[in-house]
């Protein structure tokens, strides 16, 4: 049905019934019982949290924080809020998102769109879930904020939200800045880490920081050593792309939908890459959510097995509905099963 509607309309619809749906308990209940898989073989310790599962919803589906109790009940280990802003954004006018059925895609330039961080730190102070709740922080979308100011822009946010969160995302990579720029610059990032005293403050909770997937892997190398020398805690991999591969949609209809970032499965094998990359240079030592383009459970395995201790989805729940995190992890644990393996952490170190 959500497919018959344009893909901003669907989205809103979603969030506004999923937001009020989840004040219903008996509906949550009900929803728990058909879409929840629990299989102690998928529990994880990582930062002190238990994840019931490694399957968790990537950012820029709950911008706000208004769906978490409905997005728990479909079963997801955890669930990761925002982009959240320092200030308060309507984000890019539309028709700003866009589905490629034929690629299993979808285009975004929603804009970083969201409440912004006062406003949403006041509601988390209410919820009380029962999934880790990730918070993703980015740069206000607004190019005059730029240099010092953008960086202040991140500490006001990250103030707002810290006591708030299990964990924390430092969204560099975002595509869709009217400044068409990232926070992907060695130097910038250095910066940004120093102010937040990442590595330093012990009362922080974990910070996580999340990489596009058009980074080259020289790019990627220089911005590891950065995180690494202000010892963040884990790395985000991926973010969508700006380029137009692995696509068979006419040049057409790409021509028409214009900029925004690219994300599902255009993008799974250069995200199952650059998490090689991370899992190497960090000698697995560091936590790593895998994300771009899991649709099913042998795309989990896939990014499991490339070093991911932890999944997100977004396009694959597009697709694939909400009963696809039950189909994950019971593939996950039918998987273990066949191969004599104990528990999930234990892919990781299987070889192709
Ligand atoms: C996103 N993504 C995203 N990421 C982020 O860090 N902050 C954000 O605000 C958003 N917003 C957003 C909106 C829409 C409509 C989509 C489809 C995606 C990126 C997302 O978290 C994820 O990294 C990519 O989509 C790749 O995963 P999938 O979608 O291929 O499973």
């Amino acid at each position: 049905m959500l497919f018959r509607l344009t893909s901003d309309y669907a989205h809103e619809a979603t969030i506004k019934s999923a937001a009020s749906l989840g004040k219903n308990r008996w509906l949550l209940k009900t929803l728990r019982s058909l879409y929840s898989y629990k299989n102690p073989v998928l529990e994880q310790k990582i930062f002190g949290l238990t994840f019931q599962n490694p399957v968790g919803l990537a950012a820029g589906f709950d911008k706000n924080g208004t769906t978490i109790a409905f997005m728990e009940s479909l079963g997801f280990g955890f669930i990761e809020i925002g982009s959240i802003t320092a200030n308060p954004s309507t984000g890019n006018p539309k028709p700003r998102s866009f589905r490629l059925p034929k690629d299993q895609s979808l285009i975004n330039r929603l804009g970083l769109n969201n409440e912004g961080a006062q406003t949403i730190s006041r509601r988390l102070k209410k919820v009380n879930p029962s999934v880790p709740i990730g918070i993703n922080i980015a740069k206000t979308h607004d190019p005059s904020i730029e240099g010092e100011k953008a960086i202040a822009d991140y500490k006001t946010s990250f103030d707002f939200i810290k006591d708030f969160a299990d964990y924390i995302t430092l969204n560099i990579s975002c595509p869709n800045t009217r400044e068409g720029k990232t926070f992907e610059d060695p130097a910038t990032l250095d910066a940004l880490l120093t102010e937040l005293e990442i590595g330093k403050d012990a009362s922080l909770p974990p910070i996580l920081v999340k990489f596009s997937v058009d980074l080259t892997n020289d790019e990627l190398l220089s911005l590891l050593q950065v995180c690494e020398s202000h010892a963040v805690d884990g790395y985000v991999a991926v973010n969508t792309s700006s380029k137009r591969v692995n696509l068979t949609t006419s040049q057409k209809e790409i021509k028409r939908i214009g900029n925004g970032g690219l994300s599902g499965k255009a993008i799974a094998s250069r995200s199952t890459e650059i998490i090689k990359q991370i899992h190497s240079f960090t000698k697995g030592e560091k936590t790593i959510i895998g994300v771009g383009g899991i649709f099913s459970s042998s795309d989990a395995i896939e990014k499991l097995k490339a070093g991911a201790d932890l999944l997100q989805l977004y396009t694959g729940l597009v697709y694939n509905g909400p009963g696809v995190v039950k189909q994950i992890n019971q593939g996950i644990a039918s998987y273990l099963e066949e191969n004599g393996l104990s528990h999930v952490y234990h892919i990781k170190n299987l070889k192709d």
